[in-house]
């Protein structure tokens, strides 16, 4: 069995962070999405995968390399244009060829592995099966409709109205029927090649598309809230350890990291949060469900809940919250101006601030 791992798309709800990176790349508790994608198949004996890739390749490319880090092949396949999930199955022809495989998007995020999923379909062997987990918003997302027993009878990308609260999770499996129903479709209202209405088209032709649900946590990571909310998840699962150092004047309660060459004084951090290789920590709070990256620095300030990308600044600042911050910015005092705020933000940048 092989793997496709969608890792294209513009990343439109992460901006501005994906004016400049991709969003499978964005950090979860200081890890890219991606890599947990990637180590979830190598772990379910999955290794030869296939990564489709578009106007961030280069980046993919540099953050995934040949595999090998892995454990696992890896084979480029670009696509030209984001043009659908269905349409990366046609792309990704060739390299498919007549084998079965396992399609993960790559801002997917899902914990708890995907090893009985994949034996269950070898050992069951539908033409396709799907992940299903119930969500509070349906309409943004695929959603099946089952019958009595289980089984799948229609797919809907994004319903208006939607007809059950199962939504599709961005794990599928599929042997090469697929191929035929990828060429059979026509592309959706929003111009892509939808594989919900692949599987709908297989459905169709009474080809057995089985589902599963899933019980475990699962997030598509393609929004800010969405991406903290992983974030906090995975936090909490974090192994509490010290690998950098901390000075007596500091306090560190509950599940909290500390990477190599991180240097926290003066502070008092509160897990779960993870404190980023060659950081430094001074005279500042650092609350639950924070992940500080590499090299950033934090001073006379407090954060909470929040992503800060490697080689940041923040300075003399009150209190941050629920805060998706890139790579190498800085966020201060303007200590020589009253109640004035001084601003240099990215295209398509969210501020916040308190009159
Ligand atoms: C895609 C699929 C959708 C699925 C979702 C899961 O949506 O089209 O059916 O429920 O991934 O993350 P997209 O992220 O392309 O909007």
């Amino acid at each position: 069995m092989k793997a496709l791992v969608l890792a294209g798309g513009t990343g439109s709800r992460l901006r501005p962070i994906t004016h400049t990176g991709a969003k499978q790349l964005v950090p979860v508790a200081n890890k890219p999405v991606l890599f947990y994608g990637i180590e979830m198949l190598v772990d379910a004996g999955v290794t030869d995968i296939g990564v489709i890739v578009g106007d961030t390749a280069d980046e993919i490319r540099a953050a995934l390399g040949d595999g090998g880090g892995f454990g696992a092949k890896i084979t480029y396949i670009p696509q030209d244009r984001p043009l659908g999930l269905a349409h990366a199955v046609l792309v990704a022809r060739d390299y498919l060829a007549e084998d079965d495989f396992v399609m993960y998007l790559g801002d997917n995020f899902i914990l708890g592995g995907i090893q009985d999923l994949i034996h269950n379909f070898r050992t069951e062997r539908p033409d396709a099966g799907i992940l299903l987990t119930r969500v509070e918003n349906p309409s943004a997302y695929g959603v099946a409709e089952l019958d009595a027993r289980g089984h799948v009878v229609r797919l809907v990308e994004k319903p208006t109205n939607p007809a059950s609260d199962l939504a599709v999770v961005g794990v599928y499996l599929f042997t090469p029927a697929v191929h035929e129903a990828v060429r059979a479709i026509t592309p959706s209202a929003r111009g892509e090649l939808e594989i919900s209405d692949a599987l709908q088209w297989l459905v169709d032709q009474e080809f057995r598309v089985r589902s599963t649900m899933i019980n475990s946590y699962w997030k598509d990571t393609g929004s800010v809230s969405e991406m903290l909310e992983a974030n906090r998840a995975v936090l909490e699962l974090l192994e509490p350890r010290v690998d950098g150092t901390v000075d007596a004047e500091s306090q560190i309660i509950g599940r909290v990291r500390i990477e190599h060459g991180a240097v926290v004084s003066r502070s008092r951090i509160v897990g779960p949060a993870v404190i980023g290789a060659g950081a430094r920590v001074t005279a500042s709070y650092i609350g639950p469900s924070t992940s500080v990256g590499a090299d950033c620095v934090i001073d006379a300030s407090e954060i909470e809940f929040s992503i800060v990308l490697a080689g940041s600044t923040i300075e003399g600042v009150g209190r941050i919250e629920a805060s998706l911050i890139g790579r190498d910015a800085r966020v201060g005092r303007a200590d020589h101006l009253s109640r004035t705020h001084r601003l240099v933000l990215g295209d398509h940048s969210e501020v916040q601030i308190t009159p």
